[in-house]
């Protein structure tokens, strides 16, 4: 029976966020933060979470210790609208933690990946594919696990018809080490930035890379910031949409992410590829509107009434 209209697949952790810190810590030394806050973190989360709020009926497929942080983290994603069920505990490892250290624009991260880590297709329960139509899976370098069974995964979806979209995330470590010849012809969706398709395939422009990945590809779409998006397909020409102008940008953080929970969202519903990629761009740009990934995600109400007051467009989210 059909449960979902998608389930996420991908990292969990939480964010410590910490600002107004003083000076730049050193070694043997302490300083002091004003201001501290210990939230959800992960991309995949804030797709999961604002798919949810679009109206898809979403779940999420993600490992995290059983500890205080793996709490949170479910709890959060449950307020947020997402199915739980199937989160796995791990006996062994810790939930994923992110430390922030913000300096007014700039940051440092530190990132403990934990549970997230060893995550594989073995620990999935069978049963998700028969219920739901679609598949989202990211930020698969975070994922050691799920990297390395990733062509089984989207395998064991298309052999129960279940369509997938992954969005690769960055590489922390730069390796970019992704077979995408070997592993797009699986993916329905494919949605990077172009920064990370450049890396992917070892190109030097975007033209060179959207020429590489064209024959492998089923649908890709390109992500370029305030410069919109890119919709590529075999054999025919790009179709290259410009962003909705935000002159106000509060923070762009998960815009991305908020991108491919208004295109999937779209796509589940049977939409044409350019209303998907309208829907993308919209939500990608009403993401940047508040602080966060989330923010602007609070109910469908809400989220309509931005895209009609800052955008002056209809968001077809029914
Ligand atoms: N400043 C902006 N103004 C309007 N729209 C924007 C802006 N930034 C991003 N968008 C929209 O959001 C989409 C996704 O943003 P972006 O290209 O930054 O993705 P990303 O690099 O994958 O982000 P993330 O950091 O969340 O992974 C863009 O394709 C665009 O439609
Ligand atoms: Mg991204």
């Amino acid at each position: 029976m059909i449960k979902y209209d998608v389930v996420a697949i991908g990292e969990l952790n939480v964010d410590l966020i910490l600002n107004g810190i003083e000076r730049t810590p050193e070694i043997g030394k302490e300083v002091f933060a004003k201001d501290m806050l210990l939230t959800l973190g992960s991309s995949t989360a804030i797709f999961a979470a604002n798919i949810a709020c679009l109206g898809s009926k979403t779940g999420f497929v993600g490992m995290i210790g059983k500890d205080t942080f793996g709490k949170l983290i479910e709890s959060s994603l449950k307020k947020r609208g997402v199915d739980t069920s199937m989160l796995i505990y791990s006996d062994t490892y810790s939930s994923g933690a992110t430390i922030c250290l913000n300096y007014n624009e700039d940051r440092a991260n530190i990132t403990y990946l934990g549970a997230m880590a060893f995550m594989t297709f073995d620990n999935i329960d069978k049963t998700v594919f028969t219920q739901t139509r679609h598949i989202h899976l990211s930020s698969i370098f975070l994922q050691s696990g799920i990297k390395r069974d990733l062509l089984a995964i989207l395998q064991f979806a298309r052999e129960n018809n279940v369509t997938t979209s992954l969005d690769p995330q960055w590489d922390p470590k730069e390796e970019w080490d992704m077979d995408y010849k070997t592993t797009l012809p699986y993916v329905d969706i494919f949605l990077p930035n172009e920064t990370e398709l450049k890396h992917i395939t070892q190109s030097d422009t975007l033209e060179e890379a959207m020429s590489k990945i064209q024959p492998h590809i089923n649908l890709c779409v390109i992500k370029c910031g305030r410069r919109g998006s890119i919709l590529l397909q075999k054999q025919k020409e790009p179709i290259i949409l410009d962003a909705f102008i935000n002159n106000e940008v509060v923070d762009a953080i998960g815009a991305g992410d908020s991108f491919n929970a208004g295109f999937i969202h779209s796509f589940v519903r049977g939409r044409s590829h350019k209303e998907s990629q309208i829907t993308g761009n919209l939500t990608g740009a009403i993401n940047t509107t508040t602080a966060g990934g989330t923010g602007a995600f609070t109910s469908k109400e809400k989220i309509k009434d931005i895209a009609r007051k800052k955008f002056n467009q209809e968001l077809k989210i029914e």
